[in-house]
């Protein structure tokens, strides 16, 4: 297997050509594989680093069958020259854990391509003990462990927590196992290896699962259709964290959009289910689901039913005498023109931007409203997981233009600057399981 080491943050801030620059590899790879499928193998971007500093490597395995955690480390370091330390911080049979330090100042010095040189396959068939464990190695928590039969004096079950952390890497890891003794040292004491500092926590409670992922969808009728959302992978929170799930919906009569996220948060809110109506029809509906529970894998909302249940459904109003572009979406030039509901006497025109943990997104909204100075989130921000901001600086003046012919100058601004930006803010960038687009 063959990967390719994303570049790192400093990567992008070191650019400067120098004269007495190094050139180092620079990356971060951090990934649970099978262990059959080892040994594993990288390449690497190069980076020139700042006069002083210098290359390093850094790898760590852990060896759990049938799973190893593999994470490797390289880039510009200020710490000073040292040899390859290869350090067994536990062996086999079982679990098992070996890392890789290096320090140096030379072109291109840090080289390690591959965990053939640190990595050597234990043991997998010995003789067994009959005592059995619950055996997961997972970034995604441990729900259903297969219970195994642990190799001859490894009469302990272990479970724990590794909250790894270092240049692109911030994650936890749950390790479950036979080991030896009961005690809470995986790592026989470390808690630096290299860039990377590990802390271990073996109260199995103390960290959440939650299920994981963002949904986006524009179509007419989601205030009346359900639609489904089910989050494709789970993720394990940091302590303290609790589960989220977040949908925003806004209508403008033709069109309407859908926002979801699922996910870890450090809200202090810990229990609620709140729908919130920050706009109400006649005119665009802008509401929103926020829900923060404290067990596992609790927010499993399966559909967006949990928001449009609680949504007023009025008889269609009678129509009034004005006329609206009614739009909303990420591209720009609105062409639907709609003849508004009774009720409604000014036309909307403005944009919202989100900020969540795992989704940053700008929405451009058009419609009838029933007030000229309107604000759509009537002066919310938080709207569970999202930060949002709303711009509405132009309302126009009631329009009948733009049926034929070209489109309105008005809109036109709208083409540029906003979109749709998806951003993997504080995921790690592990090459197997990217985080799910779904737009
Ligand atoms: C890992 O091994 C399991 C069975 O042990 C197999 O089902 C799965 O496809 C393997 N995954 C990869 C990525 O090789
Ligand atoms: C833990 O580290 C000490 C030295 O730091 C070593 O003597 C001991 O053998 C190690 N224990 C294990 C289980 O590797
Ligand atoms: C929206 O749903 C309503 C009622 O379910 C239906 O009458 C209407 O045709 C639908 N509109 C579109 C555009 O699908
Ligand atoms: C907007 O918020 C105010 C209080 O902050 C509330 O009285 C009003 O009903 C809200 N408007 C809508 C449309 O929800
Ligand atoms: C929506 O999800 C709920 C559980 O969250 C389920 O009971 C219901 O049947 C689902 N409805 C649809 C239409 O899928
Ligand atoms: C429109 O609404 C006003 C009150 O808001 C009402 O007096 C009028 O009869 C309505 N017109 C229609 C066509 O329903």
């Amino acid at each position: 297997m063959i990967f390719i080491l994303l570049p790192t943050l400093l990567g992008v801030t070191l650019m400067l050509p120098r004269m007495q620059a190094l050139t180092c590899q620079s990356g971060t790879l951090m990934s649970v594989v099978n262990a059959s499928t080892l040994p594993l193998q990288w390449t690497a971007p190069e980076i020139e680093c700042e006069d002083g500093w210098g290359c390093q490597d850094m790898l760590m395995v852990i060896e759990n069958e049938p799973k190893a955690l593999v994470v490797a480390i390289k880039g510009c370091t200020l710490e000073k020259d040292h040899d390859v330390r290869v350090t067994q911080h536990r062996t086999g049979p079982g679990l098992s854990i070996v890392s890789y330090t290096h320090v140096c100042r030379e072109k291109l010095c840090n080289l390690l391509s591959t965990t053939l040189p640190v990595w050597t396959s234990s043991p997998s068939t010995g003789p067994e003990s009959s005592v059995r464990c619950p055996v997961c190695l997972s970034t995604e928590g441990c729900e259903s462990a297969t219970e195994l039969k642990c190799p001859v004096g490894h009469t302990h079950c272990y479970n724990g927590v590794l909250q790894l952390k270092g240049e692109n890497i911030l994650t936890n890891v749950r390790v479950q196992g036979c080991m030896p003794q009961a005690a809470c040292d995986l790592l026989n004491q470390t808690q630096k290896i290299g860039p990377l500092s590990v802390r271990e926590n073996c109260d199995s409670n103390a960290f959440l699962t939650c299920q994981q992922g963002i949904m986006l969808q524009t179509k007419p009728n989601l205030t009346e259709k359900p639609i489904q959302w089910n989050a494709l992978r789970s993720v394990m929170c940091d302590l303290e964290e609790v589960c989220q799930e977040t949908l925003l919906l806004i209508d403008v009569g033709p069109s309407s959009l859908i926002v979801g996220s699922k996910g870890c948060s450090s809200a202090r809110t810990r229990d609620s289910q709140t729908v919130t109506i920050h706009s109400a029809p006649p005119g665009v509906l802008v509401a929103s689901y926020a829900h923060f529970c404290s067990s596992s894998g609790c927010n499993k909302a399966q559909n967006s039913s949990v928001l449009l249940n609680s949504l007023p459904h009025p008889a269609s109003p009678a129509p009034g005498d004005l006329q609206c572009p009614a739009c909303v979406g990420f591209h720009g030039s609105c062409t639907t023109i709609v003849t508004c509901p009774n009720g409604t006497s000014h036309c909307y025109s403005g944009s919202m931007r989100f900020i969540g943990s795992k989704l940053s997104a700008t929405v451009n909204i058009q419609g009838c409203v029933a007030h000229r100075s309107s604000s759509l989130l009537n002066r919310t921000n938080n709207i569970g997981d999202f930060n949002a901001l709303e711009n509405s600086g132009n309302e126009n003046e009631p329009t009948i233009q733009g049926r034929a012919g070209a489109a309105p100058a008005p809109y036109l601004a709208w083409v540029v600057g906003l979109g749709l930006s998806l951003a993997l803010w504080c995921g790690v960038p592990s090459l197997l399981a990217p985080f799910p687009h779904e737009p």
